[in-house]
Order: structure tokens, then sequence, then C-alpha cells
């Protein structure tokens, strides 16, 4: 009995292992999740580095002080570029236009600039860096979206509506 249980537990695993390999072919990755769960975060670790505030309380700004802050900063924009090489491979693009990976190439090319501009420890440079990251993310949202999403960090709303 307890021979006959292995093998049929061996059995399933065998099996499930084929419709794996089966399903790998034409799986596609979750969009959705990728973005919401790394892409956004990250974004939103970068952007948030460097902000020039002004409200009724006056200017001000936040920039990275720390060596610790200005890592985080640079380790944002790499994870970006390897998101982006992501968007690129198959489970994600197939079945998209050739837009799709110029999007992509875009956001490896932005995040390779961010990735300098966080290196050079200007704040100019990451603010800038940032705003060209958004219009590559808004670009592709725009063709490849119905209802586009609000990317920037909401630095206005401080009464919490
Ligand atoms: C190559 C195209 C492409 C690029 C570049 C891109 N996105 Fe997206 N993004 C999508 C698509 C497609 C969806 C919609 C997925 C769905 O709803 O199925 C999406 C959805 C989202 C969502 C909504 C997730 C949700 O929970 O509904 C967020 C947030 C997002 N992207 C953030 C970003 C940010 C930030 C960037 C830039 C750093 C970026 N995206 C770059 C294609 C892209």
């Amino acid at each position: 009995m307890k021979q006959f249980r292995t093998t049929a537990a061996a059995t399933m695993t065998i099996l499930s292992l084929l419709g794996c390999a089966e399903q790998d072919k034409t799986e596609k990755a979750d969009v959705k999740a990728q973005m919401a769960q790394h892409v956004q975060p990250t974004a939103q670790v970068y952007w948030e580095a460097v902000q020039y505030i002004s409200d009724e309380q006056g200017a001000r700004e936040i920039v990275p002080t720390t060596d610790e802050e200005w890592n985080r900063t640079v380790e944002a924009a790499r994870t970006l570029r390897t998101l982006a090489e992501t968007l690129k491979q198959p489970e994600y693009a197939a079945d998209r236009g050739t837009d799709w990976q110029d999007f992509a190439q875009g956001m490896v090319e932005a995040s390779s600039m961010a990735e300098a501009a966080a290196r050079s420890r200007q704040p100019d440079k990451v603010l800038e860096a940032g705003g060209v990251l958004y219009n590559v993310c808004s670009a592709c949202h725009e063709v490849y979206l119905t209802n586009p999403v609000r990317l920037a960090p909401d630095l206005h709303n401080e009464t919490g509506q």
C-alpha cells in the first residue's frame, strides 16, 4: 500500500511537470501584477528621492542626504532597468505591437539615465530623469491602457483625502 502511494505520488509529479512544460510555451505573465507590485513601487522610490514642494507652508526640498539614501535611489533605477528588460520578454511582449518593444526600450534607457543621475548625486538631474521616466511610463500606458492610471506621487495631497 505504501509502495502504491509512493508510485502514485511520483506519477502525479511527473504529470504536473509535463503540464508545466507545456503551459510555459503559451503562458503570459501578469503585467498588471508586475506593474502594481514591482514597477510602480520601485519608480515611487526614485520619484520620492528628490522633491521640490511648494505649498502653504512655503517652499522646501527633499533630497537624499546619506550614502544609504543615495544608494537606494541608484538601486531603484537599476531595478527599473531590469524590470524594463523583463517587459521585452515574450511572456510580456507576445501579441503586442512592435511599439511595445520601443516603450520597454525607452524605459531601459530612461532607467540608465536615472541611474547615472543618482550616481552623480545631483538632485536636479534626478528630478529631470524622474520626469523622463514618467513620460516613458505614460507613453506606453496611453497605447496599452484603456484607463490610464495616475502614476506620480501625490505630493500635494496633504489633507489626506
Ligand atoms: C511597455 C509598456 C509599459 C511600460 C513601459 C510601463 N507600463 Fe505600466 N502598465 C502597462 C500595461 C499594459 C498595464 C495594464 C495591465 C493590465 O491592467 O492588464 C500597466 C499598468 C500599470 C499600473 C496599474 C496596475 C494596476 O494595479 O492596475 C501601474 C501602477 C503602472 N503600470 C505603473 C507603471 C510605471 C510606474 C511605469 C514606468 C516606470 C510603467 N508602468 C511602465 C504597460 C507598461
